[in-house]
């Protein structure tokens, strides 16, 4: 056998995501991609902002000396600056550009990260439920995950994750708004969090995962989590906001409150390398700084998001509606999520079991989909409800 006996173990805890990808390649040939509603992917599915593409287009066009080779393996400094000042705006933090780095995406934004801060063995704390990729992330660079419940609404238990707190605690993840719940920290919650931050008898660090940071719903505005947390690194991209996942850009940004920041850079620019990234790619760095600064058509999801949670609402389901990102997280009608899911398949509908994410009970459904698949699901839906009762 080749495969590491670690990575064999994590692809079978994984397994359930192949095995719904390959039920739904099979599905959709026998039954007709036309009749199947695919829920699972978080994949943006209109095209990138206009004014992003443009920049793309004409930076290409431009091919200005340096643009595709090597640059400093933080990034282009101009981009790096320019992030800050935004950062500056949003939050009120001095963040400065040394203290940006440019990444492969959230995820290498997370690993770099991850690997910079992690002795082995030591603990990194995840909210559940959580996006089921943070325990490959900390087992990467020899972490072990403890988690922590959120309330019953999914908003912080602050004085749940204070009791999950030991010496050996040095990163807690926060993922505001959230995937899979589409929770939003409130400042106060995040108030309490700093209480006890500062409390804690040695450094914690809270690794802010916000790749759906413009996805907030009804008006409103999601708390800036460097705005109430000192010991705050913001791992972010470009994936979700502008619909660009495979083009692999985001970046991290660590404050300036942060004790040895300048430090905790050096380092996560290194390991930004060492871990085979190098730097992030050159021409969508500098795009980030040339596109007008795009945000996603809100309406849009928020209609899909609204017509998604009334029509389960009313035939029955039980379902709180999210006010960010852009999944739905109702609870199954049976207490067996992954049997409800099979349900769901008969009826042509893909949906991801909440027990993946570490909270059983529950389904989460991405509304990246066109509204009229959302439409054309609902009898589906009830089908499954009435076949579960
Ligand atoms: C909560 C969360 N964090 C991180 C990521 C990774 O984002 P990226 O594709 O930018 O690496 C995702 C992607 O779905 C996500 O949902």
């Amino acid at each position: 056998m080749t495969v590491a006996k670690g990575i064999q173990q994590q692809l079978e805890r994984s397994s359930w995501i192949r095995k719904m990808f390959e039920e739904g390649i099979r599905l959709k040939a026998e039954r007709g991609a036309e009749n199947i509603f695919d829920f699972t992917l978080g994949n943006p599915s209109e095209d990138p902002p206009k004014g992003v593409l443009e920049a793309f287009r004409r930076l290409v066009e431009k091919n200005a000396p340096g643009s595709h080779g090597y640059m400093p393996n933080a990034g282009f400094p101009a981009v790096r600056q320019k992030i800050a000042g935004q950062l500056r705006r949003d939050t009120g933090v001095e963040f400065t550009g040394d203290l940006v780095i440019m990444t492969v995406g959230c995820a290498g934004a997370m690993n770099a990260a991850l690997k910079a801060i992690l002795d082995p063995g030591d603990e990194v704390m995840v909210l559940m439920p959580f996006f089921p990729d943070y325990q490959f992330y900390i087992s990467n660079h020899g972490g072990r995950m403890v988690s922590a419940e959120t309330d019953k609404d999914f908003s912080l238990d602050v004085a749940a994750i204070e009791a999950k707190i030991t010496p050996k605690t040095r990163v807690i993840v926060l993922n505001s708004p959230n995937n899979p719940t589409g929770a939003i920290y409130s400042e106060s919650e995040l108030r309490d969090l700093e209480a006890v931050l500062q409390r804690a008898d040695h450094p914690i660090v809270v690794l802010s995962d916000e790749p759906y940071k413009s996805f907030v719903y009804d008006g409103g505005k999601a708390p800036e989590i460097a705005s109430f947390i000192s010991n705050c690194i913001i791992t972010t991209s470009y994936s979700k906001t502008w619909a660009l996942a495979g083009e692999r850009i985001g970046y991290m940004a660590i404050s300036p409150k942060l004790p040895g920041a300048e430090a905790l850079s050096h380092a996560c620019t290194f390991t930004n390398r060492i871990l085979g990234f190098i730097n992030a790619p050159a021409i969508w760095q500098l795009v980030t700084a040339e596109a007008p600064e795009e945000f996603p058509d809100l309406s849009m999801y928020q209609d899909k998001r609204d017509l998604m949670c009334d029509g389960l609402a009313q035939m029955g389901y039980e379902v709180h509606k999210p006010e960010g990102a852009f999944y739905v997280f109702p609870k199954t009608p049976i207490a067996d999520d992954v049997a409800f899911v099979r349900i769901l398949q008969a009826e042509g509908v893909l949906a991801v079991p909440g027990s993946g994410f570490g909270r059983a009970g529950y389904i989460r459904l991405s509304l990246t989909v066109p509204r009229d698949t959302i439409v054309r699901s609902m009898p589906a839906f009830a089908r499954a409800l009435a076949k579960a009762k």
